[in-house]
């Protein structure tokens, strides 16, 4: 049986994420972690509270979560605009605030998650630590511009996942540490953007869970460090 931690689960993709491993008959315990409460009640979960810009929220997470317990990290994290940011169209949009938080949410975050979390997994062939990542931090990829400071934040996060992937390979050979591009799933977090893609190509949150978790099952620790989107494809930097 195993223990999985899902971060960000008041968002669309978290909560998805949630509901999937509480339903899962191998799961017998999730750590819902986000800065406040979502609506799904189940024996397995059990709350707590995370504001990812709050330095001294992290070393509390360690003081719930027992070492060498988990076997499932998933980061589903992520800021792309609020009511005061938008993604910046031209380069005279550019705003040091505005740029201090999406790095402080997208790449900041994760990282100091994986200082938390590499004691508290366990050693075993099914652990893996997956965060949600997305396709336009491929700086190869990049073929219409704008977005500066989530681009950049998304590409600084895919060498986060690379670099720890290479500390956490040396101690085990077993690790598995990931991103994960969702596809263009219908959330909050893309709502406003959704314009340029065809209906069809749009997911619903649990649609695109279905995928990530096959991508997830089917990863294995020469897979360590890449990226990769909801149908298995790696994504390059
Ligand atoms: N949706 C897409 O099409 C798409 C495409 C590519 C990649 N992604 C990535 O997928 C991930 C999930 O996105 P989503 O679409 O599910 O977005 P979402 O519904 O807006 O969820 C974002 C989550 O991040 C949390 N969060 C943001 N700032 C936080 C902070 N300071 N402290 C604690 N939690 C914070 C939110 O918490 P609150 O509820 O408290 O705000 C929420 O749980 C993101 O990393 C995103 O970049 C999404």
């Amino acid at each position: 049986m195993q223990n999985v931690a899902i971060i960000g689960t008041t968002g669309s993709i978290g909560k998805a994420f949630l509901e999937y491993y509480v339903s899962d008959n191998t799961t017998e315990k999730v750590y819902s972690i986000s800065r406040s409460k979502n609506n799904v009640e189940d024996k397995k979960i059990v709350n707590l509270d995370l504001n990812l810009t709050n330095k001294n929220d992290y070393a509390k997470l360690s003081s719930f979560i027992p070492k060498n317990s988990l076997d499932k990290v998933i980061i589903a994290s992520g800021i792309l605009h609020d009511d005061d940011l938008q993604p910046e169209k031209t380069i005279s949009s550019l705003d040091l605030d505005n740029f201090q938080k999406i790095f402080s949410v997208n790449a900041f975050a994760p990282a100091l998650l994986l200082k938390v979390f590499f004691p508290l997994i366990r050693r075993n062939e099914n652990a893996l630590i997956g965060i949600l990542s997305a396709r336009v931090g491929s700086i190869s990829d990049n073929r219409i511009g704008g977005w500066y400071a989530y681009r950049a934040s998304k590409a600084a996060l895919n060498m986060i996942i690379k670099t720890a992937a290479i500390e956490l390979a040396r101690k085990d050979k077993t690790a598995k540490l990931i991103g994960l591009h969702p596809g263009t799933v219908d959330t909050n977090l893309s709502k406003p953007f959704q314009g340029g893609t065809p209906k069809g190509k749009i997911f619903t949150p649990s649609q695109s869970i279905n995928y990530l978790t096959k991508v997830i099952d089917s990863t294995t620790p020469q897979d360590t460090g890449k990226i990769f989107d909801w149908e298995g494809k790696e994504i390059t930097a």
